[in-house]
């Protein structure tokens, strides 16, 4: 099988998926705008040829420059991970004419007020929420809506230019610093827990799920340095709490007619255990979530999604086994380079057998902006059967565990 391979080398988890493919048999065609010569040798060694692009935002370029380049190749799909570039992959899935997600198909992954709107309609409990374009605008859908209120962009990532507005004076305030934003959603805050749940899917059935917690909510650790943020993956799916949120997502699944490869959908857990939609996207998640499916289950998701793809099947054992923490770091302390790590060997002798990835900024290295660099400062990994371990685990890294920028 050929696969057209949307942007191989970035973000960072996009080369695995490469090997993923490669190693269930397909052919890689990559397609970036990295220059071949600083191609990573790892995602280098698992393509079967790759194209440079000038750039990503002259699509109708984009898509010229691919039918010259695939003359007299035989491409069966075109897989794209990354979320910019999906609305692209459809196109070029219309114009080649392959299966997949085409552009009306996509565009409720990429648009969140779409995305709330034909889920609305399929009767899911979604926040109320308007698409603005000025500040008139954003007030009326204040009045419409109450506080408290989030102001976002409707095609965001990151949690960037996300702010919540308790009041008339806050709204002002985001909308001021969402001026930028040319589009914005004005949505009802959901108050409670916040959950992933993630799917691998071939011709619309799930083949996987996962539900990662949020320690705690991905708003709060944005607006907050000093957090390490944690989410767990979870071994037990069917426990009451979690349930709910595995229901609603099959149903988006299914309202979205989504087909092929693998989703991303954020629920929140009201106080009264109600599921209530935050978002989805159509690709793989960030944040090394798929790290955290694969430590949980001891599989290989990434390979387990391109076989999906490429075959319709999982045939590895995807037994959950482990609760599993994934514990991200920033730096602390004035300087630009990080200088030590307190408690980390107090940690490893403690639960260094639980732990089987510990992956910081080098010592000498410069400090990492974590509102970039996803990891921030760096990322571990501990794991356990039983959730409290987990917990603990995971609770202790965040608090105890200091990688230091001094001097
Ligand atoms: N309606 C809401 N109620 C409560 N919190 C919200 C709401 N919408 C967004 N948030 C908070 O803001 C965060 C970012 O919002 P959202 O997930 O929609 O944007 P994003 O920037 O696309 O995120 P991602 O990084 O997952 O792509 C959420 O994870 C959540 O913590
Ligand atoms: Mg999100």
């Amino acid at each position: 099988m050929n696969i057209l391979y949307l942007s191989p080398g970035f973000p960072e988890e996009m080369k695995y998926f490469t090997h993923g493919f490669a190693h269930v048999g397909a052919r890689v065609f990559g397609v970036g705008d990295t220059p071949r010569s600083a191609l990573d040798p790892y995602v280098k060694k698992h393509l079967t040829d790759y194209h440079q692009i000038a750039n990503w935002q002259d699509e109708t370029a984009v898509i010229r420059d691919l039918h010259y380049w695939l003359a007299g190749k035989h491409i069966d799909r075109v897989v794209c991970l990354w979320e910019p570039v999906m609305i692209l992959a459809a196109k070029l899935r219309e114009s080649i004419g392959v299966p997949g997600l085409n552009v009306e198909q996509s565009i409720p992954f990429r648009d969140k007020v779409r995305m709330k709107e034909v889920l609305t309609r399929a009767g899911l409990r979604t926040p109320h929420n308007a698409r603005c374009h000025s500040t008139k605008e954003a007030r009326e859908a204040a009045e419409r809506i109450g506080y408290p209120l989030i102001v976002k962009p409707v095609a965001g990532a990151g949690s960037a230019d996300t702010y919540r507005a308790d009041d008339a004076k806050s709204l002002e305030e985001a909308l001021r610093k969402t001026q930028h934003v040319p589009e914005i959603s004005v949505e009802e805050y959901i108050e409670g827990e916040e959950y992933t749940y993630d799917t691998v899917c071939s011709n619309g059935r799930i083949l996987f799920e996962n539900v990662s917690w949020y320690r705690p909510k991905p708003l709060t650790c944005r607006l907050n340095e000093w957090i390490s943020p944690q989410s767990i993956a979870l071994r037990d799916l069917e426990a009451a709490d979690v349930r709910v949120g595995v229901e609603l997502g099959r149903k988006v699944i299914a309202a979205l007619g989504f087909q092929d490869g693998m989703t991303h959908m954020e629920w929140f857990r009201t106080p009264k255990g109600e599921a209530v939609f935050g978002e989805i996207g159509g690709r793989a998640p960030g944040g090394r979530i798929v790290h955290a499916m694969n430590y949980s289950c001891d599989a290989d998701l990434f390979a387990g999604t391109a076989e999906a793809i490429c075959h319709g099947r999982i045939t590895q054992d995807l037994t959950k086994r482990h609760n599993c923490a994934i514990v991200f770091k920033r730096a602390i302390g004035n300087g630009r380079k990080v200088t030590r790590y307190d408690g980390l060997e107090a940690l490893l002798r403690r639960y260094g057998k639980h732990m089987p990835v510990v992956d910081l900024t080098p010592i000498g290295e410069a400090r990492r902006d974590f509102t970039k660099v996803v990891v921030g400062d760096g990322w571990i990994v501990a794991r356990h059967p039983e959730l409290a371990a987990t917990l603990e685990m995971g609770d202790r890294i965040a608090a105890e565990l200091r990688v230091i920028a001094e001097g």
